[in-house]
C-alpha cells in the first residue's frame, strides 16, 4: 500500500463511456482528485461510445452527472472549465481495430504534447461480451505496448462462475501481466472497509482477542433499501450470490478473518487474503440447504410508498428464480476460525440501507454478580459500520449510576465524521491507486477464482432448483424467516439495524 500517491501524466480511456458508471461514479471520482490536486498536470480522460456525440455534449452530459451524484455537488464554475479541457469523447466501435489505431493517434498526440510517453488506463466499464475482443484490440494496436506503464481495469460480474472465471485471466493474461491487471471490487476503496486493516493492525488491544477463543460469531450485512432498478435484465442473470456475495462480501470476510501481513506489501496482502478465502470450508451440495438460503422480494412498502414486487420489475420473468437475497453461514477450516461461525448476508429492498460487520464476543466464564443481574450481561460486541453510517461501536459492561450494583451495556463509540464531504467517494480512492499501480485493494485473479469455488455448489443447487416459495419477503422488511432460521440453529439473531440493535 503506497503512501507517496503521486501521479505522472495519465491518459484515461474509458470503455464505455456514455454509460451509467463513467456519469454516476468514474467522472465525479476524477473530478474529484482534480480538484483536491491528485491528477498529474497533464492528463487526459477519452470517454468512448458508439453514439455520435461532440465533445462539448459530453461535457454537458457529464456536468449533469456531477451536479447530481459528485460529493462535492455542482461543480465551480471555474475548476469545471479548466477540467473539461481534458475531457474527450470518441465515437467508436469495441469491435473495430479501426476505432483503436485512431485511437492510438490521440493518445499519441498527448506524449507528444506533454512530451512524456504518458501513463494509460483502460477502463472496462462494458458488458463482459465484450471484454476479449477490446482487450485483443488494446494489445493489438499497440496501444498498451508498455508493460510498466499501461494498465487495464475490469468492472464486474469478472466471469459468471469459475470455469469462466479462469478463462477470462488466462485471455487477459495474454496481453497483461498481472500487476497491470486492476479488477474492481469497489467495496475495497470504502473508507470504513479500508480502516479494518488499520483497526486490526495498528492497534495491540484487538487482535489478541481476535480468534476464536473469544469471538463467538462474526456477521456481515449488507442491506439495501432499492431494488434492482434498471438493472433487471443483468440482475437475472446474477442475483445476490454472484452479485454481492461472491464479490463484495467475501472481500470483506477477508478483512475480518486474514493472518496479520508481514508487510503492507500488496502481493503480501493480497496473499493473506488468498488464505483466508482458501481456508473457507467447501459446503457439499447436499449441505447447502443447511448453510445457505435464499429469498426473493415481493410487493411491500419502504418509507410509506408502495413498490413492486422483483417479478414485476423491468426485465424480470414473471416467473424468475433469481434471489434478492442471500444469506449464507460459512466457516473457516484454520486454527484462528475453527467452529465460529460468519454469517454473510444481503438483500435488496430491506427495511433500510445499512451495511455493517458485527464481531459477537464469547459470554463471561463466570459471572459473580447478583442473580438478578446475570441475566442483564450482554456478550461485549464491536460493530463496524461501514454505511450510510459510518463508525465503531464497542459494547461492554458498565455499572450503572446510583447506590445499588445494576449492570447496563454501554458504547464507546468511534465516529467518522459522518455526511462529512472530506470522505472520498470508493472509486477516488480505486482510481487514484491505479494511475500510480497499486494493486493492493484490487482482486489477484486467485482470489477471483477461488470466490467463486467458495460459492460454486450454492450456484449451482439454485439454479437447478426453481424455488417453490418465491416471492418470500415483502420489500421493506429484513428478509425471508427461513434466514432467522439458519442462524437461530446456532442460538444467534441476527443484529438488525440501528434502531433495533442495541436492544438485542
Ligand atoms: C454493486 C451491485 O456491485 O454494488 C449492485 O452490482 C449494488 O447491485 C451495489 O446495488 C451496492 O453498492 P453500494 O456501494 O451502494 O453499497
Amino acid at each position: 500500500m503506497k503512501t507517496n500517491k503521486k501521479v505522472t501524466p495519465t491518459v484515461i480511456v474509458i470503455f464505455g463511456g456514455t454509460g451509467d458508471l463513467a456519469k454516476r461514479k468514474l467522472i465525479p471520482a476524477f473530478y474529484n482528485l482534480f480538484i483536491e490536486n491528485w491528477m498529474p498536470e497533464n492528463f487526459a480522460i477519452y470517454g468512448l461510445g458508439r453514439t455520435e456525440l461532440s465533445d462539448d455534449e459530453y461535457r454537458e452530459n457529464l456536468h449533469e452527472g456531477l451536479v447530481d451524484f459528485s460529493r462535492s455537488g455542482a461543480p465551480d464554475d471555474g475548476q469545471w472549465n479548466k477540467f473539461k479541457q481534458s475531457l474527450h469523447y470518441f465515437t467508436s466501435n469495441i469491435n473495430d481495430e479501426k476505432s483503436y489505431t485512431e485511437l492510438l493517434k490521440k493518445v499519441e498526440a498527448c506524449d507528444d504534447d506533454w512530451g512524456v510517453r504518458a501513463n494509460r488506463l483502460f477502463y472496462l466499464s462494458v458488458s463482459p461480451r465484450f471484454i476479449e475482443s477490446s482487450t485483443q484490440n488494446i494489445s493489438g494496436s499497440g496501444l498498451a505496448c508498455d508493460k510498466t506503464k499501461d494498465r487495464i481495469i475490469i468492472e464486474k460480474p469478472f466471469g459468471y462462475d469459475k470455469a469462466s472465471a479462469v478463462e477470462l485471466n488466462q485471455m487477459l493474461t495474454k496481453t497483461f501481466d498481472e500487476e497491470q491487471i486492476f479488477r474492481i471490487d469497489h467495496y475495497l476503496g470504502k473508507e470504513t472497509v479500508q480502516n479494518i486493516l488499520a483497526f486490526r493492525f495498528a492497534n495491540t488491544l484487538f487482535e489478541p482477542l481476535w480468534n476464536r477463543n473469544y469471538i463467538d460469531s462474526v456477521q456481515i450485512t449488507v442491506a439495501e433499501e432499492v431494488g434492482v432498478e434498471d438493472r433487471g435484465g443483468y440482475y437475472e442473470g446474477a442475483g445476490a450470490l454472484r452479485d454481492m456475495i461472491q464479490n463484495h462480501l467475501l472481500q470483506i470476510l477477508c478483512m475480518v478473518a486474514m493472518e496479520p501481513p508481514a508487510s503492507f506489501d500488496a502481493e503480501e496482502i493480497r496473499s493473506r487474503k488468498y488464505d483466508a478465502l482458501k481456508a473457507i470450508r467447501r459446503i457439499k451440495p447436499e449441505e447447502v440447504h443447511h448453510y445457505a438460503v435464499r429469498g426473493q422480494y415481493g410487493e411491500g412498502w419502504i418509507k410509506g410508498e408502495k413498490v413492486p414486487g422483483y417479478r414485476d420489475e423491468n426485465g424480470v420473468d414473471k416467473k424468475s428464480n433469481t434471489e434478492t437475497y442471500a444469506a449464507i453461514k460459512f466457516y473457516l477450516d484454520n486454527w484462528r476460525w475453527q467452529n465460529v461461525p460468519f454469517y454473510l448476508r444481503t438483500g435488496k429492498r430491506m427495511q433500510e440501507k445499512t451495511s455493517s460487520i458485527t464481531i459477537q464476543f464469547k459470554p463471561v466464564p463466570h459471572a459473580s454478580f447478583p442473580a438478578t443481574q446475570v441475566d442483564s450481561i450482554k456478550p461485549n460486541r464491536l460493530t463496524i459500520n461501514i454505511q450510510p453510517q459510518m463508525d465503531i461501536r464497542l459494547r461492554f459492561m458498565t455499572k450503572r449510576t446510583g447506590l445499588e450494583m445494576n449492570l447496563n451495556p454501554s458504547e464507546m463509540i468511534f465516529d467518522y465524521d459522518t455526511g462529512s464531504k472530506q470522505t472520498p467517494e470508493a472509486y477516488e480512492t480505486l482510481l487514484l491507486d491505479a494511475m500510480v499501480g497499486d494493486t493492493t485493494l484490487f482482486m489477484r485473479s486467485d482470489q477471483i477464482e477461488e470466490a467463486w469455488d467458495v460459492i460454486s455448489t450454492i450456484q449451482e443447487a439454485w439454479e437447478n432448483r426453481d424455488s417453490l416459495d418465491f416471492p418470500d419477503y415483502p420489500a421493506g422488511s429484513w428478509g425471508p424467516e427461513t434466514a432467522e432460521a439458519l442462524i437461530a440453529r446456532n442460538g444467534h439473531v441476527w443484529a438488525v439495524n440501528k434502531h433495533t440493535k442495541d436492544k438485542k
